[in-house]
């Protein structure tokens, strides 16, 4: 086994079980130096380090030259990407953070979400009306890839959410979350957020002129008050907020769904017991983290564990790591959806935290919901899970599930169900013994 700072963050064993290495690198230090990560940045993965670093205004976000750097024989090769990508809440500090925030709350107020809570729950009931007939489906295929679309879709006034969406958001996203993003990649990130961008000038022109209740006349109307700026800067929100929740829920909704069924006790509690399911949520949150990472620039050169921190360089928060610290977390690595804890690290915390998480919230309510009611004797139908391979989200590519034909549903005889979890956790402890 090699030492704990030596070991792959990449590799295949790291993406099917990421969490001995975490635990390696919290006991072996609280901050490490990695290459691999865009040329060289620090890893802090204790609770506490990851929390500081997301609220302490000495880290800033402003980090997107971390994925596009200009080669000398093609400057300016990324001034789109850039000219939107730096524009986006995500990666700014105060002032400007703060002032586009407030205009982006009020699209999530509690009222709207409640105006789309029916919506939701009509979706998803369409989605598994879908594979109803079928004995065995893909989970992601059938539901946890098209909702999210479908939800930000409802949520931003776009009528006919087609392939295309999905296809841009997924660029993005695997661009975003590679740590060794090639040129090619960087291409066709730069070519689908263009794409968003031309998309979003033409909707918000429309909603100028026949404004309806969605997230887009409200910032076409905020634009017209002065709150926002046109051209990039509203551009920029439009095209981060169609992929920021898109591949993060549809990794939410099939670890979920994989946790529970492998743990087939606790998804028979949440059957008897479907009050329990608003913290079993914010439980699975925690137990696999869909966003593994995220980064902040050391604005002021600092000391941390006694180590030199230079303004500039890069520091990347291990939420996934934080996520099972011992030291906040009693027996971390246990699924216990009766745990009581506050929110986790696994939206974020301090002036960045999810602007989407309520949102998130409700839409794993309402599709775990339905197929707990549905289905609730439901079971994977491959022990072995087939997980995705950027280190920054984690989340499954496929997941096959088998359900009885409804009157067999409420006579899953217990024994065979703990069969199929034992299977599915001794195929996770494998790759875990594999990997140490
Ligand atoms: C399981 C689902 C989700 C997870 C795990 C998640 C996670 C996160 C995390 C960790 C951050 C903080 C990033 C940082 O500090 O660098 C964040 C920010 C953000 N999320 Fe989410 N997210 C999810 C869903 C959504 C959804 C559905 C939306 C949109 C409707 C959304 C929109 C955003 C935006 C706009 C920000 C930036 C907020 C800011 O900079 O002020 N997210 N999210």
């Amino acid at each position: 086994m090699p030492p704990a700072l030596e070991r792959p963050l990449m590799d295949a064993a790291f993406l099917a079980n990421p969490y001995p290495t975490y635990r390696a690198l919290r006991e072996a230090g609280p901050i490490h130096w990695r290459e691999e990560f865009f040329g060289g940045a620090w890893l802090v993965t204790r609770h506490t380090d990851v929390e500081l670093v997301l609220k302490d205004p000495r880290f800033s976000a402003k980090r997107t030259g971390s994925w596009v750097k200009d080669r000398e024989d093609a400057p300016g090769e990324f001034k789109g990407f850039q000219a939107l990508f730096a524009r986006a809440l995500l990666f700014l500090d105060a002032p400007d953070h703060p002032r586009i925030r407030k205009v982006l709350n009020a699209g999530f107020r509690p009222e709207i979400l409640q105006g789309l809570a029916p919506h939701i729950e009509r979706v998803a009931g369409e989605l598994l009306d879908r594979v109803a007939h079928q004995e065995t489906f893909d989970f992601i295929e059938a539901v946890a890839r098209p909702l999210p679309v479908r939800v930000m879709a409802l949520l931003l006034g776009i009528e006919q959410p087609d392939d295309d969406f999905m296809a841009w958001s997924e660029h993005l996203a695997s661009f975003i979350g590679e740590p060794q993003p090639t040129r090619a990649q960087a291409r066709s990130a730069q070519t689908s957020l263009l794409a968003m961008g031309l998309y979003f000038e033409s909707l918000l022109a429309l909603r100028r002129k026949t404004p309806g209740d969605d997230l887009v006349s409200r910032l076409a109307q905020a634009q017209a008050r002065g709150e926002i700026e046109g051209g990039a800067e509203l551009l920029a929100q439009c095209a981060m907020l169609l992929f920021a929740g898109h591949e993060t829920t549809r990794h939410l909704l099939g670890s979920s769904v994989h946790a529970l069924l492998s743990h087939p006790a606790q998804w028979q509690r949440l059957v008897r017991e479907p009050t329990l399911l608003p913290g079993a949520v914010r439980e699975l949150l925690r137990f696999e983290s869909p966003v593994q990472y995220t980064g902040r620039r050391v604005a002021t050169d600092m000391v941390l564990h006694g180590v030199q921190l230079r303004r500039g360089e890069l520091v990347l928060a291990m939420i996934g790591a934080a996520s099972r610290d011992p030291a906040r977390y009693p027996d971390p690595d246990v699924l216990d959806i009766t745990r009581c804890h506050g929110p986790s690290l696994a939206f974020g915390s301090g002036p960045h935290v999810c602007i989407g998480a309520a949102l998130t919230l409700l839409e794993a309510r309402i599709v775990l919901g339905q197929l707990l009611d549905r289905w609730p004797g439901l079971s994977l139908a491959e022990a072995a899970p087939r997980w995705g391979d950027t280190p920054a989200y984690r989340g499954l590519v496929a997941l096959p599930l088998r359900r009885r034909p409804a009157h067999d549903d409420h006579w899953a005889s217990q024994p065979q169900l703990d069969a199929i979890g034992t299977e599915a956790r001794r195929a996770t402890a494998l790759a875990t013994q594999v990997h140490s």
